[in-house]
């Protein structure tokens, strides 16, 4: 495989403590659409200003739900992939591993990760828009469904623009970025901060930075390595390679 050198192999294989952060690449393989790819991606048809803003729901609740509902058929009918396998097998094979994602569809705990960082939520789980609680039970007899304890409407249980991270993840993902000997950057674009900054405190506190994409992206040139392809290929491959 290209890019998969001794000293790449080396270097997991030694690795005390990983981190891997994850964007919607590593769930395009598993039938889950990606948000920037020209052609397939949400935000090639979709305004993310109309539909993944608080001021999209404020006024247009029933729009923004219906569109979320939508996705959330998509990722219940989604399987997890090879990709999200072998991180989780990374996990079981290295002392310490931390598995930030940026996804909302809950594929990597179906592939088996035990210790998942979900920085924009999961798409699975609603909440009341008034109470910021997350609610299980509901009549879906209204569009969006209403707060069972107040009458609020509900809301899908994600990270919209323009609104702050939960702090606790959030906090969790920079220690394991600065703590880590090896970071794994995989399927994401690198546009959206503050996940898009965890590579750059990794290389800052010295790890060895490594990028998983077809694509190369901007954090390409100051990646130690930069493998082409597949999240679904070059994974479990490169986890092969290290603990056979
Ligand atoms: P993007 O759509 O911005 O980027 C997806 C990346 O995955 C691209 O760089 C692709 O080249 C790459 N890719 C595609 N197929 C792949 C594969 N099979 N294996 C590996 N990589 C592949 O998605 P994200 O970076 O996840 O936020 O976007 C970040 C955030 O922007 C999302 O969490 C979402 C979005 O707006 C919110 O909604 C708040």
């Amino acid at each position: 495989m290209p890019g998969l050198t001794r000293g790449l192999v080396e270097a997991v294989r030694r690795a005390g403590s990983v981190a891997a952060l994850t964007g919607s690449g590593i769930s395009a393989e598993s039938g889950v659409p990606t948000f920037r790819d020209a052609q397939t991606g949400l935000w090639a048809r979709y305004d993310p200003q109309q539909l993944a803003t608080p001021e999209a729901f404020a006024h247009d609740p029933e729009l923004v739900w219906k569109w979320y509902a939508w996705r959330r058929g998509l990722v219940e009918g989604a399987n997890p992939n090879a990709g999200h396998g072998a991180l989780a097998r990374l996990e079981r094979s290295v002392p310490a591993f931390s598995l930030v994602t940026q996804n909302v569809d809950g594929l990597h705990q179906e592939a088996g990760s035990e210790k998942v960082i979900e920085l924009h939520g999961n798409i699975l789980r609603s909440r009341c828009s008034a109470e910021n609680v997350t609610v299980e039970a509901y009549e879906t007899d209204h569009v969006p469904p209403l707060c069972p304890n107040c009458g609020a409407p509900l809301r899908p249980d994600v990270v919209w623009f323009g609104e702050a991270l939960p702090a606790a993840g959030s906090r969790a993902a920079s220690e394991a970025a600065r703590s880590c000997d090896l970071f794994l950057s995989v399927g994401t674009s690198g546009f959206v901060y503050p996940a898009a900054s965890l590579p750059y405190e990794a290389l800052e506190s010295g790890a060895t930075v490594v990028e998983v994409n077809p694509e190369p992206t901007p954090l390409a040139p100051d990646a130690h390595f930069s493998l082409r392809g597949r999240a679904g290929e070059i994974l479990p491959e490169l986890v092969r390679a290290a603990f056979g």
